[in-house]
């Protein structure tokens, strides 16, 4: 986004001191990042202000269904008219047989999945978009478990 977009301002949210920390150590200096520590499985805090894109990247896959939808809704309010929220995903197979493929082609057994992983599959989560009121929903790319998908708030 930065690169797309030197002169944006922005948000990164995570729960992990690792992740908090490299985030920091990248954006040191930089005003334009500011870094929160927040636990996306709670309402999301007062973020001073509204955004015109909102990002994620294999997070959302971890937390409850319930929450992941009430994350969306509060994104979606979050959203200046126009705003766009883009969600790189790990979402559910369709098949026991599919997630099976799924976990061969990254050599992984069922062992080793990781056990904090809550996936639910991409359909229900277009048709969240679009009752929450997001137009343009879509899945732009997706390859088995692994699904680009979001949606623009109207009114531009
Ligand atoms: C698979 S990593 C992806 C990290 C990074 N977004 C990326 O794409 O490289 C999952 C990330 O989600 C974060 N995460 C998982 N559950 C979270 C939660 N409840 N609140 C905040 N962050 C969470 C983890 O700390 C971790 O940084």
């Amino acid at each position: 986004m930065k690169l797309a977009r030197p002169g944006c301002t922005g948000v990164a949210l995570d729960f992990s001191p690792t992740m908090l920390e490299k985030a920091c150590e990248r954006f040191a200096g930089d005003e334009s990042v500011r870094v929160v520590e927040h636990d996306l499985g709670k309402p999301l805090p007062d973020l001073e202000g509204t955004f015109d894109t909102v990002v994620s990247c294999f997070a959302i896959h971890h937390l409850e269904d319930q929450r992941k939808r009430e994350l969306y809704e509060e994104v979606f309010s979050l959203l200046e008219p126009g705003g766009v929220l883009c969600n790189l995903e790990h979402v559910s197979s369709p098949t026991a047989r599919l997630h099976e493929r799924f976990l061969d082609a990254l050599g992984l057994t069922a062992n080793e999945e990781d056990p904090s992983n809550r996936l639910l599959d991409i359909e229900t989560q277009l048709r969240w978009l679009r009752e929450i009121g997001f137009v343009d929903v879509d899945c732009h790319w997706k390859w088995l478990e692994l699904a680009l998908f979001g949606g623009v708030k109207p009114g531009a």
